[in-house]
């Protein structure tokens, strides 16, 4: 008897704290609903329109845009940066920030960077395996470790928004951004999306969180061909269950920002998209955060109606500002855009920046500085680089190398540079071909495990015919967006390792040496042949600053976890319009299928 009005009470009582927590959540949805209004209710069309552009820290005027201009954001990307330290970073960015302060409301800014990998704008922090490699992983755990890391690392480098994740299920390897998205798969996609979005968010107004963005809405990964800002011939249907479910798992993850694609969908550019943009995702999804536009969008794609589409801020670059600002209020005035539609935009803004907590913290915590690089993050990278190498061949049990192997001799370039083994969007828009702060190689990993002799053969060229074991190391070289597109006039991408890769491995196998190939690159590649002539092959996708974790598996410290996030192609006659499950042309046969990966 008395135990049953215990727990009655219990019920009480839980019943009651639930409810108050739940209203207290309403309650400050409402609170923040009103702060919105009032300040909104206070705004000139100028100081609207200002909110919605979004500049370079280092353009000409740039200080004088944000205070004459009213501008809302900053972005950094190629280009100078603020400076060597993230203590001269910090630096920067507070000064901006306190000419938008000095403004008649003081609007705080929001700084925005591409941190897709760590914050690999910053040469010296923590860089992570590119997202493919993370969707090798299939580890949620670890992609919201890596996430928080990375949004620490941006925030002690001065920034409260990242533009990342992006939320492609890519269907083409020609690509050239597939290692950008996590897999083809639609469900590891939502998966590893949820727990980026809170890693990287938490509740937001931590000084070490930061807005997340899903992007590239919609269709980038699956245009034709692969081609960057292609079309994308769909369905309504295959849009509605390959791709929109990603931004319906973001939505509900509370994702701050959307970022708008370059790619058209049936004829319609995606940055007029109207019906997708506001009736999907702002209606249907209930989405009630930041849609930004890509790169120039106000020029690249008939402005106002980027605007009307439901874009709330453009990158206002490379020239675009006073067009911009200019024509909005222009079109305004002729009521071609709406006061609501612009309304609806500034709020959106406004409720995130409440929600940042930067009316009262516009400034970032300067004692996050000693955290950028530490080994603690280091640590969480290099395990994503163990779980994220996939083992396709292992003869004759050739791994796990005994740590008492005579003699390795280790070929390639990309075995010793760091820029090379961690892919476009680290240091650099392009990426690096040079070694970077912070970072590891793989030889150098393989030095700390091999107790024998290990050579160093950068290009196959010293005939260490006696080693126990050649270690080959080969793929891509760094690229980001249009340059990695294989087809595209920028490049010489191609789906195959070049000719001299290809030789390095010719020339240690048919000497009959014992042969381990290692693959760095973004994409599944046609390396059927390769494969068979080596006795393994370990796909390493884009491992990034912690190169030498993958020797920790090589030598059995660890056993391989990775399985393929892509169907592996056999043949570069697999590509057609598309490549993968979805769409796939059913007479195909991949080499290895997807969530394929051997163990010990
Ligand atoms: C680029 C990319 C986008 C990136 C943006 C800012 O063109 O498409 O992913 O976030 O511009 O650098």
């Amino acid at each position: 008897m008395k135990t049953n009005i215990v727990l009655y009470l219990l019920n009480c009582f839980l019943l009651i704290g639930f409810s108050c927590k739940n209203e207290m959540k309403v309650s400050n949805e409402i609170l923040l609903e009103q702060k919105v209004e009032a300040l909104l209710k206070q705004m000139t069309l100028d100081e609207k329109i200002g909110q919605m552009s979004q500049i370079r820290h280092f353009e000409e005027n740039a200080d004088a845009h944000i205070l004459e201009k009213f501008i809302g954001s900053v972005i950094h990307t190629q280009g100078p940066t603020p400076g060597n330290s993230a203590k001269e970073w910090q630096k920067r960015f507070i000064e901006l920030q306190k000419k938008a302060l000095a403004t008649r409301l003081g609007i705080p800014l929001l700084f925005g960077v591409d941190a897709v990998h760590g914050q690999n704008t910053f040469e010296g922090a923590t860089i992570f395996p590119h997202n493919i490699g993370l969707g090798a992983t299939n580890n949620e755990e670890l992609v919201y470790e890596i996430a928080k890391i990375t949004a620490l690392e941006s925030q002690a480098t001065g920034f409260n928004w990242v533009f990342s994740p992006c939320v492609a299920i890519p269907y083409n390897e020609k690509w050239g951004r597939v290692y950008e998205a996590f897999s083809e798969s639609t469900a590891i996609t939502e998966k590893l999306t949820k727990a980026s979005i809170k890693g990287h968010q938490g509740n937001l107004a931590d000084a070490t969180t930061v807005m997340a963005t899903a992007k590239h809405f919609v269709g980038d990964g699956a245009t034709d061909y692969g081609v960057e800002g292609g079309e994308t011939t769909l369905s309504d249907a295959e849009i509605q269950r390959y791709l929109l479910s990603p931004y319906k798992i973001a939505v509900q993850e509370k994702v701050a920002a959307v970022m708008a694609s370059f790619n058209s969908i049936n004829g319609i550019s995606m940055h007029n998209h109207k019906a997708l943009i506001t009736d999907t995702l702002k209606i249907g999804m209930k989405f009630d955060g930041i849609v930004v536009s890509d790169w120039k969008a106000y020029s690249r794609f008939n402005g106002i109606e980027v605007v009307n589409a439901g874009v709330d801020v453009l990158m206002t670059v490379d020239g675009d500002l006073n067009d911009f600002q200019e024509g909005l209020k222009k079109a305004v005035q002729e009521k071609i855009v709406s006061t609501e539609r612009i309304d609806d935009a500034v709020r959106r803004i406004l409720r995130q920046k409440f929600r940042l907590g930067l009316f009262e913290n516009p400034f970032p915590d300067t004692t996050l500085i000693s955290k950028i690089g530490i080994k603690k993050h280091r640590e969480i990278a290099k395990k994503a680089v163990r779980e994220s190498l996939v083992l396709l061949k292992n003869d004759n049990q050739v791994l796990p190398i005994s740590k008492e192997i005579k003699k390795i001799v280790v070929v390639g370039e990309h075995a010793n540079n760091t820029g090379l083994q961690s892919g476009g969007w680290t240091v650099n828009w392009q990426g690096s071909t040079e070694n970077y702060k912070g970072a590891t190689t793989i030889l150098e990993g393989i030095k700390k495990q091999a107790k024998g002799t290990v050579l160093y053969d950068k290009t196959a060229t010293e005939n260490h015919f006696d080693a126990d074991l050649a270690i080959i190391v080969v793929g891509e070289i760094p690229y980001a967006e249009f340059f990695g597109d294989i087809g595209h006039e920028s490049n010489q991408m191609q789906l195959t390792l070049t000719e001299q890769h290809q030789q390095y491995i010719k020339t240690y196998t048919e000497k009959g040496v014992k042969t381990l190939v290692i693959l760095i690159s973004g994409r599944p590649l046609v390396v059927t042949n390769e494969i068979n002539k080596s006795n393994a092959f370990v796909a390493a996708w884009l491992p990034g600053s912690e190169g030498d974790g993958i020797a920790e598996v090589l030598f059995g410290d660890y056993n391989f976890k990775g399985k393929l996030p892509h169907s592996w192609p056999n043949d570069v006659t697999d590509y057609k319009q598309k490549y993968g499950p979805n769409f796939w042309d059913k007479t195909l046969k991949p080499l290895y299928e997807f969530g394929f990966g051997k163990t010990y």
